[in-house]
This record gives structure tokens, sequence and C-alpha cells, in this order.
């Protein structure tokens, strides 16, 4: 167990830093200004918002989050940010259409006061985009240095006391780890030689963490999930989180699906589509990043059901996922979900969802929370692969050998349980409550 009096103070400024500066990332640092101002609530946050009961419920002792658990305030929070385009925040986030110019127009100067620095970019990786706002070097160590030396710029001259880098980039193609990423010095032989298997979202992962900065991908791609850089995170103390913001259908597959399950309810097929037309579904249009995106949608289902120990429910389930590029519907997706179930004696229903859904609204609260727990996890000396923020991805980052926990619940309890143990507090098993309440 450990307590407050372990977990360094959460004072001081906290740069976060931003490989990607779009519809997520300025949504995310528009929503924060808003709410430091009173002009809107941060919805979906758990930190801002959630409580967190602790000890037996007749204790009744029900704090917010952010009242048990020492984290950063908003205040304290400043933005970096890099981008191969050079659209400033007001810019950016015009151009994303995430949210209405009014909103936008009364935090101007703010937004357009965060400019992103020159990107670490290369078209091979993301082929549907381009743009002038690119570093040069030699090598990719070359930019691997540039990016280092930009963290240690902007943590001079915005006086941060700590950092923390999330991936807010476009969704990359489709990479299997190599031999470049087995070991660290295998992966600077490899930056040292440009080899083409380490993609630029790697080589800001690797900057962060020789930065000692925690980083979190909330894009698909593979970026710190891979050996080399686990053992890196582990040896220098960083935490690193990952991977694919879990947001819009996946959010409700893993919703409904640990619900049907828990019912003991079988599912012969689960078919996704959906319509979405801002820059990440032109990324996405791409076959190779969609390849990336769908590898890590199509897994949730295979764990969240097991079908190896149910395979009369869900052993022959077919599972389809599409993503349609649709340029009128910019920024609002719309998600359809038929889902085939089958009941008592084999009797088959059907579920139908449609969710008109808004991705970045569902994403910016995430990379909030991420940033202050990621923060958290630093000032509590906990390092390497922070699988208790699960919670918050697609795809979680989880130990070799492990396989991820994908449903919500389970997570959500694996979460509050960590941040109790965090704070000295016994976890809440929900195990003979009612009988120790009663002692
Ligand atoms: N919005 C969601 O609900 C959601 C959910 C899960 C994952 N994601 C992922 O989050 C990422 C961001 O989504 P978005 O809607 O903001 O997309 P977006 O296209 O609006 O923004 C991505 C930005 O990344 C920039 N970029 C690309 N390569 C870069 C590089 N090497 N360095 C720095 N910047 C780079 C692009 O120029 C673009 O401005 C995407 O990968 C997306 O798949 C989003």
């Amino acid at each position: 167990m450990t307590d407050h009096s372990e977990i360094a103070s959460a004072e001081g400024r906290l740069g976060v830093l931003l490989p990607g500066f779009g519809a997520v990332a300025t949504t995310f640092v528009a929503g924060v200004e808003a709410a430091r101002r009173g002009l809107a609530q941060p919805i979906g946050s758990l930190t801002q918002m959630n409580t967190i009961r602790l000890g037996k419920r007749t204790e009744e002792r029900t704090p917010l989050i952010r009242e048990l658990i020492p984290l950063a305030e908003l205040d304290q929070l400043v933005f970096g940010a890099w981008d191969p385009i050079p659209d400033d925040g007001y810019e950016s986030a015009v151009a994303a259409g995430a949210l209405q110019r009014s909103h936008l127009d009364a935090m101007e100067d703010f937004l357009r006061s965060v400019k992103p620095m020159p990107a670490v970019f290369h078209k091979d990786y993301v082929r549907r985009l381009d743009g002038p706002n690119v570093k040069e070097g030699k090598s990719k160590m070359d930019l691997a240095e540039a990016l280092r030396e930009d963290i240690r710029r902007f943590r001079e001259e915005e006086g941060c006391r700590r950092l923390v880098m999330i991936w807010c980039g476009s969704t990359e193609i489709f990479l299997r780890p190599g031999p470049a990423h087995e070991t660290l010095e295998a992966f600077e032989e490899g930056l040292r030689k440009s080899d083409p298997s380490i993609s630029p979202s790697m080589i800001y992962a690797y900057a962060a963490v020789m930065e000692g900065v925690p980083y979190a991908n909330g894009a698909p791609n593979l970026s710190a999930d891979f050996p080399a850089l686990e053992e890196a995170a582990q040896e220098k103390g960083v935490p690193i989180a990952g991977k694919d913001f879990k947001t819009g259908q996946t959010l409700m597959k893993t919703i409904l699906a640990p619900g049907l399950k828990a019912r003991m309810l079988g599912i012969e097929g689960w078919f996704s589509t959906n319509i979405l037309g801002n820059r990440d579904g032109a990324v996405l249009d791409d076959p190779d990043s969609f390849k990336t995106k769908e590898e890590s949608k199509l897994g949730v289902l295979e764990h969240i059901l097991q079908p190896d120990m149910y395979p009369e429910l869900y052993g022959d389930l077919y599972h389809k996922v599409r993503i349609n590029y649709y340029p009128p519907r910019g920024d609002n997706k719309e998600g359809w979900d038929n889902i085939d179930i089958v009941g008592w004696m084999g009797y088959p229903m059907q579920i139908k969802v449609d969710f008109l859904c808004r991705d970045s609204i569902l994403a910016a609260p995430i990379v909030l929370d991420l940033a202050l727990f990621l923060d958290l996890a630093s000032r509590s000396g906990l390092k390497g692969i922070q699988e208790w923020l699960s919670f918050y991805f697609k795809s979680p980052h989880v130990a070799p050998g492990l396989y991820p926990e994908h449903d919500l619940f389970i997570q959500h309890k694996k979460l509050k349980n960590t941040l109790r143990w965090l704070a000295g507090e016994e976890p809440i098993t929900h195990l003979g409550v009612e009988y120790y309440d009663y002692q």
C-alpha cells in the first residue's frame, strides 16, 4: 500500500505535448480553455466529474476523484503541438469543424497562441496527407534529436515542472514489429540507418521516453507497443499507455457486448459500418491506414466474448467493420450496428444501433484524463505499461503474454481500484459487501 505522502506534489505547470493538432487535439485544448473560463463543462472526463466510493457503503465517503488524489488542475496546463500543417489552434479547429464558431471565436486569441512546431512526418506512413511544416534531417536519429530539443526548449520556455505527450496524429499504415523493435540498441541503430520499419509516431514515442516524458498513443498504429520502447520506458521510469482512443462505435460495442454476455445470450453476427467526413476519415480511406484501424476494432469482441470458452454462444460469430469516407458529415459521424443475437431455444433476435456521434467530443475528455493520469502515474513512481488506463483505449497496451481486457466495466473497476490503491484505500470488490456492511 502506498499513500499520498509517496506521491510527488502536483504543483507547477504541466505541459501537454500533442503530436497531431487536428480535430481531437484542438477540441481538447479548446474544451480545457472553455472550462477554465467557465464557458462549458468538461463532460465525459472522470478526472473532473467522477466521484469514487471509499470503504463500506455505510461510511458514506464519496469524494471526487480529484479530491482523493493529487492531480494537476486545469489552470496548470499549457499546450504544445507538432503538425505538418502549419495552422494555429484557431485555424485548425475551424477547419476541423468539430466545434461551433461561436465557441471558437470566444477563445480566438488563446487558440491562435498555440502554433504547431515543425513535425517529424513522412508521406510513406500517412499517404492521404501532406504539409509544409516538416523537419529536415539526415537520419531518423537526427529527427529524434530535433524532437528532444523541442521538448527541452518547450519545458524551459513555458516553465513546466512536468510534461506528458499524447499522440493525436493521423493513423499511420499498418506495421508489425520487426528486428528494429526488439531492443533499444537495435531501435537506435535503426534510427541511425533510417530503417523504414520506424514510423514518425515511434520517433515521437522514443523522444518522449528518452526525455522522461510519459507517452500515450491515441491512434491504432504501432508506436510504443514493442519491446524496445517498453523496456526503455521501464528502465527510465516512464509511464506509457495505448492505444486508439475508445470512442464512438467501439465504445458502444464494449458497453453492449459485456451486457449480452453477462446474460449468456448468443451472438451470431455483428456488422458495424459508419460514415465520417473529417480529415481522419480521409486518411482512413487509404487501405493501409484502414487496416491498422480494422485490426484495432476487430479484436474487441473476441476478447470480451471468449468464443473458445463459449463456443455454442459465440463460436461462429461473424464480425465485420467498415469505415466509409463521406465528406458532407465532417466530424459528425454516423455509425450503424446490426447485432444478430440468439436467445432461449436458439430463437433469433436483432438489435439495431444508430449512433449519431461526434468523434472529437468523445475523444477530448479522454485526452484530458490521460494527460492527468499519466502525470499522476509518473509522480507515483509507476513506470512502463499502464494497464489500468485500458479504460480509455480500443486496443489496450498490455505486458507481453497477457491478453487485453476490453470490457468497459472491468476496465472501469480496475482504474478506480488503482486510484484507491494509490491513495492507500482498500480496493472495492463488491464481494460480501452486504455482510460486512452489517458488521
Ligand atoms: N476522434 C476519435 O474519436 C478518435 C478515436 C480513436 C482514435 N482516433 C485517432 O486520433 C487521431 C486524431 O484524430 P483526428 O480526428 O484529430 O484527426 P485529424 O486528421 O483531424 O488530425 C490529425 C492531425 O495529425 C497530423 N499529423 C499526421 N501525421 C503527423 C506527424 N507525423 N506528426 C505530427 N502531426 C501529424 C495531421 O496533419 C492532422 O492535423 C487519428 O489517428 C484518429 O484515428 C480518433
